[in-house]
């Protein structure tokens, strides 16, 4: 496995694989891996000839009082980890290499970006966009996997990669959870013990709705708020939003009676939690 941490070094050994017609396939990531990340991994390892992992702590995607400075770092784990998965090369460049001094382009998808998490982090899908487009421009992947734990983040890249015609195909991939439900997040280490075990109303609110979809309940707003007081019961968790919207639009539903999102951020403490439930074809994945 090969470490690159500079631009030129990484489109020298990107020029070679594509000189032998490799796939590539390619997996952007902030490290602290865990089994989310390698499920992503593991499918990139199956579908292409060589498979990159990038470790970026994007600081252009955290807000001023966001966690960027305490985003948990532990480089030496995450290098062993996908070592041991086969991967062929990190990308893990320094801030200043991916934004050099007078650094000015940015990519922004309108609308998209202003709503659900946009909303109480202004500015962080404009990050996301502008890292990730880098990214693809300098590994060139024909495939590129994103997990649907950040479905918004899913559908705001699918946008951006048709909208600029971007020749690299975006495979989204199931949620992963812990066996109690909590969906694998790098900032879960945020929790102590008892917002922790608080943390499972998010899971139990979204099997809530489930269960209504399946009952035949199609009121958006009834689901919603049966969610809301659910979760409210929960004296550590205090609610970003519980929003059910159009999969692609990301606007409010008022019925489901195609596909939908429900999604939610929830604070418990200091840390923001986000999950979701989709219903896409009559199917409910969370
Ligand atoms: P990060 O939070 O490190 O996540 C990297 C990828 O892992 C994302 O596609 C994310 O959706 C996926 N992932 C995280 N938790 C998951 C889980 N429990 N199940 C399945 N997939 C999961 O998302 C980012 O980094 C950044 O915004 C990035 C795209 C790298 C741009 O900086």
């Amino acid at each position: 496995m090969e470490i690159v941490t500079t631009v030129t070094e990484l489109r020298e050994k990107i020029k070679n694989w594509k000189r032998e017609e490799e796939r590539i396939g390619f997996v952007p990531t902030m490290g602290y891996l865990h089994e989310g990340h390698l499920s992503l991994v593991r499918e990139a390892k199956k579908r292409s000839a060589k498979t990159v992992v990038s470790i970026f702590v994007n600081p252009k995607q955290f807000g001023p009082a966001e966690d960027y400075q305490i985003y948990p770092r532990d480089f030496k784990r995450d290098a062993d980890l996908l070592e041991k998965e086969g991967v062929d090369l990190i990308f893990c460049p320094s801030v200043e290499e991916m934004y050099p001094a007078g650094y000015k382009t940015y990519v922004q998808v309108e609308d998209l970006e202003n709503k659900l998490c946009g909303h109480s982090r202004p500015g962080h899908f404009r990050g996301v966009c502008t890292v990730v487009l880098k990214l693809f421009n300098l590994i060139q992947p024909d495939e590129a996997y994103f997990g649907w734990k950040d479905a918004q983040q899913v559908i705001i890249l699918k946008k951006m990669v048709g909208d600029l015609n971007l020749p690299v195909k975006i495979r989204p991939m199931p949620l992963i959870r812990e066996k109690d439900g909590l969906a694998l997040s790098s900032r879960n280490i945020y929790l102590n013990s008892q917002e922790r075990q608080a943390a499972l109303v998010l899971y139990r609110s979204l099997e809530l709705a489930e269960k209504q979809i399946k009952d035949g309940e199609k009121q958006a707003a009834k689901i919603k708020q049966s969610m809301i007081d659910l979760i409210s019961a929960e004296p550590l968790a205090r609610i970003d939003y519980v929003e059910i919207v159009d999969v692609q639009t990301l606007d409010s539903l008022e019925k489901i009676d195609g596909d939908a999102l429900i999604a939610l951020a929830v604070y418990f403490g200091r840390t923001r939690l986000i999950d979701n439930l989709r219903f896409i074809s009559g199917v409910i994945e969370k």
